[in-house]
Order: C-alpha cells, then structure tokens, then sequence
C-alpha cells in the first residue's frame, strides 16, 4: 500500500466521525438558524484565529499552484510552515477554550501540512501533492461545518 493510501486511511476514519455533526450543521442551511457550535474567544483571540485561517487558505493557493508548476520545493516549504511548528505557538489560554473534536482537527490539519511537505520533498506527481490537498481541505470543511468563533 503506498504511503498516501494509509494517510488517506487515517483522515477517513477522522473524517467518519464527524460526518454526522457536518450534516446535522449543514442541514440548518436551509433556514435562518446557525447550528454551527459557538466557541467563545476574546476579541484579540478571533483576530488571530481569522488570520491564520485566512494563512491557512494562502496556503492551499500557493500550493495548488506550485504543485501545477511541478514546484515541490515551494510546495514543500509553503506546507511546512502551517504544520505542527505553527501549532505549538497558539497560547495555552485559547487551547483550553477549543472543544476536544476541534482540537482533534486542528491538530489533524497540522500534521497532514508536515505529511504533505514530506510527499513533496520525495515526490514529482504533482496529482499526487492535489490529491493529499484534497484529502486535507476535507477537514476544513468539516470543521467549517461544525464551528464557529463568537466573542465572549
Ligand atoms: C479545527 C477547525 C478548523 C479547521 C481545521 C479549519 N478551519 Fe478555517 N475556520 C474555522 C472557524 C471556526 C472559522 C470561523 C467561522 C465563523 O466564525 O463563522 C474559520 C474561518 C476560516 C476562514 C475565514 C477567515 C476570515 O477572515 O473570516 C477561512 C478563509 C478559513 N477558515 C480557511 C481554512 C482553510 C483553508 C482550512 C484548511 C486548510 C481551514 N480553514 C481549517 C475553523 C477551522
């Protein structure tokens, strides 16, 4: 089994269990009610929660377009600087705020940037390095479905 198959393998199973909260969190789509779970943050904290998801989305763009290019250098250290480096620098106070399924994710996203920075520095299947994007923007949109940031 190649290396990004088991990868893939792990992300379902993460991706399984949330399943049910997405639909239940999309189905509210259809009316004016958010279901989407509020997380309370500071003010501050929601400033720098946004940014680095808005770095998160840069990230994914700079990639799709290197891997389009056959770039794996830049695909490797633009992926590198979102991994679990970039995690251990969130402050103790706001990790104590994020429900365990969300850290779960988080975390998950993390590790998969450092997997995907490893795929590129032995790769040149550019379709691979989109595959392993996909399979990671996956758990953005779960995410996305299940949580939002209010201010406390
Ligand atoms: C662990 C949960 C989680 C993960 C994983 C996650 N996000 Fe987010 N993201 C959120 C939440 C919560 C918000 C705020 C939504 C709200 O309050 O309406 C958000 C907001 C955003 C925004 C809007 C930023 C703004 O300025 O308003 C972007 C862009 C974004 N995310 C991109 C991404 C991308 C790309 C990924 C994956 C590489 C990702 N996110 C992964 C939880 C997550």
């Amino acid at each position: 089994m190649k290396t990004s198959q088991k990868k893939n393998l792990n992300l379902n199973t993460l991706l399984f269990s949330l399943a049910l909260a997405t639909s239940i969190a999309s189905a509210s789509q259809g009316n004016s009610q958010d279901l989407r779970t509020p997380i309370f943050v500071t003010a501050a904290e929601r400033v720098a929660l946004l940014a680095e998801m808005r770095h998160f989305l840069d990230t994914v763009q700079e990639i799709s377009a290197a891997a389009t290019e056959n770039d794996m250098e830049t695909v490797s250290q633009t992926a590198a600087a979102v991994g679990m480096k970039l995690a251990r620098t969130t402050p103790p106070a706001l990790l104590k705020k994020f429900p365990a399924s969300f850290s779960e994710m988080a975390a998950t996203t993390h590790i998969s940037f450092d997997e995907l920075s490893l795929s590129a520095s032995v790769s040149d299947e550019p379709l691979e390095i989109v595959a392993e994007l996909a399979d990671i923007m996956l758990i953005c949109t779960a995410c996305h479905g299940s949580y939002r940031f209010e201010v406390e």
